[in-house]
């Protein structure tokens, strides 16, 4: 079994590239079923989520070519229209893409429930809604989604739920549905704006992305192209609440910094030092750490994945601090491995108390999911001692060569593997 050992505390200093967004890959790689063409994806995130999502597009017998470590040609022209079974599906959330793709692709897909970071329910009723409104009939049978329609037709659909995965899932399959799209009450995360324009940069025709209405005029087919994946703002806002909760002085290169303005307010509210250049920031984490009150909203509110990471910041603070979870019932799975390590959170409904003033000692935990083990992480780079976290497939899914980029902060960590029955 693999696991992270670090030894603290420590002071991260020096600088960091962050790799492509993990959200937005996910969506652009199933998305490439829609391409009859070669895809060349530049800035791919060699994550296990990538590799996983590359699994099912070659079993779908896909044409793929490593041009080189960070760029990727897709060739979907010869796939076959196939069930994507349950063993590929469950691995990731974002296997529910290829339905969009599929639908788009043949009007006939059936795709496994997708698997996923067990932070809530996550339902799918939202993606439905939006296959349905283009005219698919949708139904589950053993544990797997099947979608079909004679033709897809533009319509006009309003979400009830702001959902990233339906908004992104309805504009794939309505990029080659006959007529206009009109999609309402949509996410605007930057992964939605940059699917968009992976999809536009092969052939679609699609506006308003990033903004609370969706224009999609469908086109009959897609052709080739060359896109670049825009940087991970959550991984960049990882590293921004690592800096700070060290007291470090990090430049966190490759970044859009409109982006991350939610977290640069609110860690600049922390008497966090943050200093905004054009594809590059610089965080400094000196003084005394205010507390705060965050809810996490959709973009361009406070992100949820960037919750577990502020509660270990939160801790460190000087008084009270409190985060209200407004997306994801399941997501403070966190708060009991960082009381191993002497947090003092208390959790009501969805709202977590978080005590200030801790002095973490380090110990055994766990990585509960990808964010709640990016988390954990930073907590055993501000402990004492040694913290040795398990279960790291997760963080792995998410966040491409974590370790060495830490190490290239000064940190001392490391990748261990523990036979088994140890
Ligand atoms: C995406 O999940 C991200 N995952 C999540 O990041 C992120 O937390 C989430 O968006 C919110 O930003 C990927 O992009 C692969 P949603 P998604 O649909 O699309 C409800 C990470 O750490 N909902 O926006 O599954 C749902 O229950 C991961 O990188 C419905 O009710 O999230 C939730 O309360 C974790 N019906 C809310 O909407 C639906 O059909 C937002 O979910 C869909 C969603």
């Amino acid at each position: 079994m693999k696991k992270i050992v670090i030894n603290g505390p420590c002071r991260l200093d020096g600088q960091v590239e962050i790799s492509g967004g993990k959200n937005a890959i996910v969506a652009i790689l199933p998305a490439t079923v829609m391409v009859c063409g070669k895809c060349v994806i530049e800035n791919v995130p060699r994550i296990s989520d990538v590799e996983n999502i590359l699994k099912i597009l070659k079993y779908m017998g896909a044409g793929i070519r490593n041009i080189d470590e960070k760029t990727l040609e897709i060739d979907c022209t010869d796939i076959k229209n196939c069930e994507i079974p349950y063993d590929l599906a469950r691995r990731l959330r974002a296997s529910y893409y290829f339905l969009g793709a599929l639908l788009g692709r043949w009007r006939d897909t059936t795709v496994a429930m997708p698997g996923g970071c067990s932070i809530g329910l996550r339902p799918i009723d939202q993606h439905i809604k939006g296959f349905e409104s283009l005219g698919a009939k949708v139904d589950f049978e053993r544990g797997n989604v099947h979608a079909k329609c004679s033709s897809l037709v533009g319509n006009h659909v309003y979400f009830d739920v702001v959902s990233v995965g339906a908004t992104i899932n309805t504009m794939i399959a309505a990029a080659t549905a006959e007529g206009l799209t009109v999609m309402e009450n949509v996410a605007k995360e930057p992964h939605i704006v940059d699917v968009a324009n992976f999809l536009n940069s092969m052939g679609a025709d699609i506006s308003g992305a990033g903004t609370d209405v969706i224009k999609v005029r469908g086109v009959s087919r897609l052709c080739g192209g060359t896109y670049a994946v825009i940087p991970d703002q959550i991984e960049a806002g990882t590293f921004m609440v690592a800096a700070a909760a060290t007291r470090g002085d990090v430049t966190i290169k490759n970044v859009i910094p409109k982006h991350l303005e939610c977290i640069s307010r609110k860690l600049s509210e922390m008497n966090v030092k943050i200093i905004e250049f054009d594809d590059y920031i610089r965080v400094i984490g000196s003084g005394v750490i205010e507390s705060a009150s965050i809810k996490t909203m959709p973009y361009p509110g406070f992100p949820t994945d960037m919750h577990p990471q502020m509660a270990v910041l939160m801790s460190l603070a000087d008084g009270t601090s409190r985060v209200t979870e407004n997306i994801w019932e399941s997501r403070f799975k966190y708060v009991d491995e960082l009381r191993k390590l002497g947090a003092k959170i208390t959790v009501t409904g969805n709202v977590a108390t978080i005590e200030g003033g801790v002095q973490f000692l380090g110990a055994p935990i766990r990585s509960c999911d990808l964010r709640a083990g990016a988390a954990m992480i930073i907590a055993g780079l501000v402990a004492s001692g040694t913290t040795v976290i398990e279960d790291i497939e997760h963080i792995e899914r998410g966040y491409e060569n974590i370790i060495e980029k830490f190490r290239g902060l000064g940190a001392n960590i490391r990748k261990i593997d523990v036979p088994e029955n140890r």
